[in-house]
């Protein structure tokens, strides 16, 4: 049932302000404003090395986890695409713990890294939205996303779910490992305890993305930019614009831009910058002036500090509430979404079913 949406995914969109809120309840003691992960088989104190894979959204969460679990808990994490990791004889360190991200968690790579590490001797946390499935069977142990059924073939909900359980397991980490202080603790749940309401309004923006959509949607290429945390978020919302869109796009770190990319840039070029202001945001604003000056089309995806300091010509702005850097990536995952959203809406594809793809894959 798509309720009042035309799609399954707008529906899924518009939820992640009630499944997130869910999916924290699960892993938060907020009367304490204290992470609350269930009981694990093996102690995070003691864990030396992280190694996260997944495939597709799936990996670009762990991807943005990977900052946070060196942030927080100072470990070393080593991520890779599960069709690489798998094959890839990777060397994997005693008291590692391996992390596999799957909402299906029946996807193949997926589940033969999960064995491949097992085999490794490592401790295996499945994150995984389905709890029936495959890998959370074969897992050490299970985390799961708790965003629901996900029916659109892109994934939304599950994406900020992962976020949102990797982000209490990184917390976990950090206090495990003695890097993170009570009140620095406390202040990461409050801001998670903040992020459906941020999220919702996020989705105020919807009329403003769907008019900035038709500029995408005469896009041959997009080019997504970010740094930090933005970077795989760039990627994510490049995946998500292509599958659904058929739009040509890619996902860079601003600061790669002038070692190759920059030379597609052209009047034709719309790029999608994901830059709030953060301790890199100046170092991003150069790389907006370096794609305006040769007539690149941008479209800023900022905070009201941001829009206030970025000044570049042919700019439109997405602005968000300001918020705490560490939640930044689940909602500015809203207007990600929207971008891919309504751009592929215009464009009349299927949005739900898009060509050549399936919602779960079991075959390499
Ligand atoms: C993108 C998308 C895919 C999946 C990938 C992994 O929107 O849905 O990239 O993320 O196929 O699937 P799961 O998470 O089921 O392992």
């Amino acid at each position: 049932d798509k309720g009042n949406h035309r799609h399954f995914m707008a529906k899924e969109i518009y939820e992640q302000p009630e499944v997130i809120p869910h999916t924290f309840g699960h892993y938060l003691d907020l009367e304490n404003e204290r992470v609350a992960l269930p009981e694990l088989p093996f102690d995070l104190a003691g864990v030396s090395h992280i190694s996260i894979t997944a495939c597709g959204t799936a990996l670009y969460a762990g991807a943005i986890a990977e900052y946070w679990f060196e942030r927080f808990g100072r470990v070393p994490v080593n991520i890779d695409i599960a069709s690489e990791f798998r094959y890839r004889e990777t060397p994997l360190q005693p008291d590692g713990v391996t992390i596999v991200i799957s909402q299906s968690g029946e996807t193949a790579d997926t589940l033969a890294s999960l064995r491949y590490a097992k085999e490794q001797g490592q401790k295996v946390i499945a994150v995984v939205n389905v709890p029936t499935s495959t890998i959370a069977r074969e897992a050490d142990a299970v985390l799961p996303t708790l965003a629901g059924v996900e029916i659109g073939v892109a994934s939304t909900k599950a994406f900020t779910c992962q976020l949102a359980t990797l982000a209490c397991l990184a917390v976990a980490v950090g206090r495990a490992k003695g890097h993170l202080q009570d009140e620095d603790e406390r202040k990461l749940v409050r801001a998670m305890m903040e992020v459906p309401r941020l999220m919702t309004e996020a989705l105020t923006l919807s009329p403003e993305i769907e008019l900035l959509s038709r500029t995408l949607a005469k896009a041959q290429d997009v080019l997504y930019l970010g740094r930090g945390t933005n970077y795989p978020l760039a990627m994510e919302g490049a995946l998500k614009l292509k599958e659904i869109s058929y739009i040509h796009a890619e996902g860079y770190a601003a600061g790669e831009l002038k070692h190759g990319p920059i030379a597609l840039i052209d009047e034709k070029m719309p790029v999608v910058v994901i830059a709030p202001y953060d301790r890199v945001f100046e170092k991003t604003v150069s790389n907006m002036e370096e794609v305006a000056a040769r007539g690149g089309r941008i479209i800023l995806v900022t905070d009201p500090k941001g829009a206030e300091l970025a000044n570049v010509p042919a700019m439109q702005k997405l602005i968000l509430p300001e918020m705490p850097a560490t939640v930044a990536p689940l909602v500015y995952s809203i207007p990600v979404q929207l971008i891919a959203y309504h751009t592929a809406v215009l464009m009349g594809t299927d949005v739900d079913q898009p060509r050549n793809l399936a919602k779960s894959v079991t075959v390499e």
